[in-house]
């Protein structure tokens, strides 16, 4: 388990945050005018963001690796003539269901096979209370929703969500009404910072979120960040495969930084240099110095702030010293896949060794060699953390469908193929 340092190559970057991008996009689209996203993610979620909006009346420049993307916006949709395809997409079908509450017309929301099994009276419920109306009455994708004039509202989150609460935020300020959030653990601020610089009151604290209708959106120019969660891949890359690696320009929202104390526990600190921000987020270059590891626990009240990293930081705790414990994962039993348990299958399939129990996941580290091929079920991040671990010596892992990676990180077989060429 122990592994050789190596000199640091080129800094690597990661394509633009995918959450920062939904989020711009949606509120350039309402916002009456040009506005300019610069460096967003042109990913298969991305697109479907654009493609949706797209059908509500924006025009949107295409989303093309390495171009900005511009979009006149419209202060209010229009009638869609088709269906909303919302692909893989869990924020774009969520976020959007929240801004189409607020406009009186029937649009019909739909998505490929994982996404029509995903959770969405989480999301319709309160819509509903607020005044939208769903046919049939929603559990699930494909659905109608008429929306119109809105309630204020006050809800309970069920889970730590920022999907859920952004999709009610966005209520409250395409419908102009207040909205009082309560949650049971903080999530990814994302949407509260890009409306409070509208002018948006949004308090965040205590368990609380309130937001008032005091703003209006203008058009905007706004720099994403490099995705934080694509760029913990690189960053085990460089732990499992023995060499320090650095990604530049990444943001580091308070919200989805837990990745980097865990692996710190598991004693490889990341260090963060060249500080900075963009977009109204921090930001940073990461560096890591590849060493020993050792098992962690992670706490349930951890989870949200590192929930898109579980699959890559159980795949790391495979080649840990010890048996590492991960509390309290029912949210990933509803992700682009069930990844609680597809995580445990796939670790057995590769000859680790892994379990579930309850909502936990229990993962013993060894330093045997893995090999297989591992079931992705087109599951992006499962198809990138078993690739990442296949980097580690002795380990020969391909996955069934290395193309899904595509759905948030378009470029990934180039990106692994340079960080195999660094080992
Ligand atoms: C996201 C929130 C998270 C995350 C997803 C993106 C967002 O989902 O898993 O990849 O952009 O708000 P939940 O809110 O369901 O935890």
């Amino acid at each position: 388990m122990r592994t050789t340092r190596q000199p640091i190559g080129d800094a690597l970057t990661v394509p633009g945050d995918k959450s920062i991008t939904h989020r711009a996009l949606m509120l350039a689209a309402l916002a009456p005018g040009t506005s300019q996203v610069r460096g967003p993610l042109t990913s298969l979620d991305a697109r479907s963001t654009a493609r949706v909006l797209r059908a509500l009346g924006a025009e949107i420049s295409a989303l093309r690796h390495g171009a900005d993307v511009t979009v006149e916006g419209r202060a209010r949709f229009s009638a869609p003539a088709r269906p909303l395809d919302c692909g893989n997409s869990g924020t774009t079908a969520r976020l959007l269901l929240g801004l189409l509450a607020a406009h009186p017309f029937e649009a019909r929301v739909t998505g490929d096979r994982s996404l029509r099994h995903r959770p969405m009276a989480r999301i319709a419920e309160p819509l509903a209370q607020m005044g939208a109306t769903f046919e049939p009455p929603a559990e699930r994708l494909p659905l109608a929703i008429t929306g119109g004039r809105l309630r204020p509202t006050q809800w309970t989150l069920p889970v730590a969500s920022a999907q859920i609460k952004s999709a009610l935020l966005l209520a409250g300020m395409a419908g102009d009404v207040a909205v009082m959030l309560n949650e049971p653990a903080p999530s990814r601020d994302h949407t509260e910072r890009l409306l409070r610089r509208f002018g948006y009151i949004v308090e965040a604290g205590e368990g609380v979120v309130h937001f008032a209708p005091t703003g209006r959106l203008e058009p905007f120019e706004l720099d994403v960040p490099g995705d934080v969660s694509s760029a913990a891949f690189v960053a085990a890359a460089g732990v499992l495969g023995g060499f320090e690696v650095a990604v530049e320009g990444v943001g580091l929202n308070p919200g989805r930084t837990g990745w980097l104390e865990v692996i710190a526990r598991m004693g490889c600190p990341v260090d963060v240099e060249s500080r900075g921000d963009a977009g109204g987020e921090p930001t940073g270059t990461l560096v890591v110095t590849p060493t020993l590891l050792r098992a962690t626990d992670i706490a349930a009240a951890e989870v949200p702030s590192l929930i898109d990293e579980l699959p890559i930081l159980a795949c790391l705790a495979a080649r840990a010293e010890g048996t590492s414990r991960f509390h309290g994962l029912a949210e990933l039993r509803v992700k682009e896949s069930d990844r609680l348990t597809l995580l445990a299958e796939n670790l057995t399939l590769v000859g680790a060794t892994a379990r579930v129990e309850g909502d936990d996941l229990v993962v013993e580290g060894s330093d045997v060699p893995l090999a297989g091929i591992v079931g992705t079920e087109g599951d992006h991040r499962i198809a990138m953390a078993f690739q990442v671990l296949g980097l580690a010596p002795g380990c020969a892992i391909t996955v069934d469908d290395p193309g899904c990676a595509d759905v948030s990180f378009p470029g990934f077989a180039a990106t692994l193929a340079d960080l195999e060429a660094r080992r």
